[in-house]
């Protein structure tokens, strides 16, 4: 990271993040909900909160902070473009890979190229996203289960099973336990 010694500012690495950003945005601002399961602007919403919880998450845990919110940033893809829940992980591949060398062909020279290996590691992250009740053994995959996790419940969706110790977890990680209310069968207004 650079870190502007002598100058009044610091400014976090987020170039090619915000990019990959602006082109998903760009595709899905103006798709309307026919047929979907979910309404577009859910996605989007998710979108852009998932990646501010990645970046937190990232930093709390050592990983890259830019790559945890890029593949935060495409983990849905699956579900935008195929407007199905089911499977949307697996079927988000080809779209993985089809927005990053996308990226990288028009913007890669400028902004940084993001590498083959980090392009492995973001697909890897996102086909296994969906299996909440298995622990990966990797970090970073283990991380964008627990980013989905954490920012469905901040946007109150019923959030049990799997995705609840996910974010007890990550919650006792925090030291938030006993902040965020995270109790079985109450609604919390
Ligand atoms: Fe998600």
């Amino acid at each position: 990271m650079k870190t502007n010694q002598g100058k009044n500012f610091i400014r976090l690495p987020m170039k090619r993040l915000n990019r990959i950003l602006a082109l998903l945005l760009k595709d899905m601002k103006d798709l309307n909900d026919e047929g979907r399961e979910l309404p577009i602007r859910w996605n989007i919403m998710h979108m852009y909160s998932s990646v501010q919880i990645a970046k937190l998450l990232a930093f709390k845990r050592g990983i890259n902070t830019e790559l945890a919110a890029i593949a935060a940033a495409l983990h849905d893809i699956g579900v935008v473009k195929t407007k199905k829940r089911k499977d949307h992980a697996q079927a988000a591949k080809p779209f993985v890979y089809e927005y990053l060398n996308l990226y990288n062909s028009q913007f890669g020279d400028k902004l940084g190229e993001i590498t083959e290996e980090e392009i492995e590691l973001i697909v890897t992250a996102i086909v296994k996203h969906s299996e909440k009740e298995k622990i990966d053994e990797h970090p970073f995959i283990e991380l964008l289960k627990d980013v989905d996790s954490v920012d469905r419940y901040l946007h109150g969706v019923i959030t049990k099973s799997d995705h609840l110790n996910r974010c007890k977890r990550v919650t006792r990680e925090l030291n938030l336990e006993s902040i965020i209310p995270l109790g079985i069968g109450v609604e919390y207004e």
